[in-house]
């Protein structure tokens, strides 16, 4: 049986921030957030674009997109690190918002930026175990990345969310059901804790943690993987893009079984194998930012909408959680899969935000901050707002969603 990536969409805030004048507003070198960390612009979230609103419009987009049935869904995760309630999922708003069938099996999964990546591997299991009965299940990687402003971390925000169906016979790309590379280790390099809304990074730390991950992960998924010059594309979890040229070092240091040195012929080696098979694929996150457990699914979405890639390629496929967590996979490309490029191209959606000035930017921020309680109303005219499923507010302590009745 094939199971694999059926349907995928993407959504994103309608703001954002140019990251060559947040660095001039930080008496910083632009060409430091540009250049050192790759990034060009930052998706920001208002109040009313909370991880419900952005897991509702992404998993609408990939049905309508894809044209599947609410009633071909049998299972429901969404994969978050920011979460809106201790207990109650953002699944089940999603799941209300879709109009999903009631026996749809329905939960939230975390573990940092990992979480999204074992729920599309946990509901691939269940598809091949039988269980799934020619059903398809449905994954949202959805977050926003919100660290202190004016931190060193405060370039490596970002918000979005990627929905991703996964099933038998898929549209798009399949899973090799015989490589799998995993890793955990309890590490302190980035945590948010509960009275936190915003994370805790030791950011060096947290890329040596990440590259530590990606080394054993990959060594662990075996003999069998494929080394990188067999394989079309090598994507990451992007934090921020010139991390994705530290983990492809990495990769590569990892197959020659030594450290490689700028200068040397091993060094332009991995500069020209980074420049076919990793970075074509990080523009659309050099537009958004740091979106947590969707980063890496926003990566494959640039795969999919403009390679030239043939069917039957494959893609080594690296996820990493602070904490932390990784896997190591393979996925191949399926027969016809270039027939959806268009619809997968989030390129309007992204030229249509609006950008913020750096004034603006922290009014949001400051705002963002503030924690309605038992009642209260946000207005989405104030943020200047167009789309459905906005956050609204609180009445007797339960949230409230434009076009959504809740209670
Ligand atoms: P920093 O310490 O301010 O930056 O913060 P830096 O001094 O390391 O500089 C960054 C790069 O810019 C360097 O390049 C500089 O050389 C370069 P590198 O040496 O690394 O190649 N640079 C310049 N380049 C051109 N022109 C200039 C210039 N100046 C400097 N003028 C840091 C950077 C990423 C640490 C910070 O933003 C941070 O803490 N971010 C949050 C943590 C993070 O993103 N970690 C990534 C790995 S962990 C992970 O991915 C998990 C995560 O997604 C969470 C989850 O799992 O849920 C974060």
């Amino acid at each position: 049986m094939k199971v694999g990536i059926d349907a995928i969409a993407f959504y994103t805030p309608q703001h954002y921030v140019d990251m060559a004048e947040l660095a001039v507003a930080r008496g910083i070198e632009p060409e430091k957030f540009t250049l050192g960390l790759g990034q060009e612009r930052m998706s920001i979230a208002t109040p009313c674009e909370d991880t419900v609103h952005l897991a509702i419009n992404a998993s609408l987009k990939a049905l309508r997109d894809f044209d599947i049935h609410p009633e071909d869904i049998g299972t429901l995760v969404v994969g978050t690190e920011t979460g809106i309630d201790h207990s109650k999922p953002i699944a089940v708003y999603v799941h209300h918002a879709l109009g999903l069938p009631d026996n749809c099996i329905t939960y939230e999964t975390k573990h940092a930026c990992f979480g999204a990546m074992a729920a599309v591997t946990s509901v691939g299991d269940w598809i091949i175990s039988g269980r799934a009965k020619g059903k398809k299940a449905l994954i949202i990687a959805a977050d926003i990345a919100n660290y202190p402003v004016k931190s060193s971390a405060e370039p490596t925000q970002g918000a979005g969310a990627v929905a991703i169906v996964v099933s038998e016979d898929p549209n798009l790309c399949e899973f090799d059901r015989s490589i799998h590379g995993y890793f955990t280790k309890n590490v302190m390099d980035f945590w948010r804790p509960l009275y936190s809304k915003e994370a805790f990074a030791d950011g060096h730390y947290s890329i040596s943690c990440y590259l530590d991950a990606l080394e054993k992960s990959k060594l662990d998924s075996g003999e069998k993987a494929p080394a990188i010059t067999e394989l079309a594309a090598c994507l990451y979890h992007v934090p921020f893009v010139k991390m994705a040229s530290k983990a492809h070092q990495k990769n590569f240091e990892v197959e020659l079984g030594h450290a490689i040195e700028k200068g040397t012929p091993e060094f332009d080696q991995f500069k020209a194998s980074f420049a076919e098979k990793t970075q074509p694929w990080l523009a659309f996150n050099s537009q958004v930012g740091n979106i947590y457990t969707a980063s890496l699914f926003l990566s494959l979405i640039n795969l999919l909408s403009s390679s030239e890639l043939k069917a039957g390629e494959t893609v080594s496929v690296f996820s990493y959680g602070s904490g932390c967590a990784a896997s190591y996979s393979i996925f191949s490309l399926v027969e016809g899969y270039e027939r959806w490029k268009a619809v997968i191209d989030p390129g309007s959606l992204l030229n249509e935000r609006r950008k913020l000035s750096i004034a603006e930017y922290e009014r949001v921020m400051s705002k963002r901050d503030e924690v309605i309680k038992e009642s209260g109303v946000i207005n989405p005219e104030d943020w200047d707002l167009t789309s459905n499923y906005l956050y609204i507010g609180n009445r007797n302590h339960i949230r409230q969603y434009s076009g959504l009745n809740i209670g």
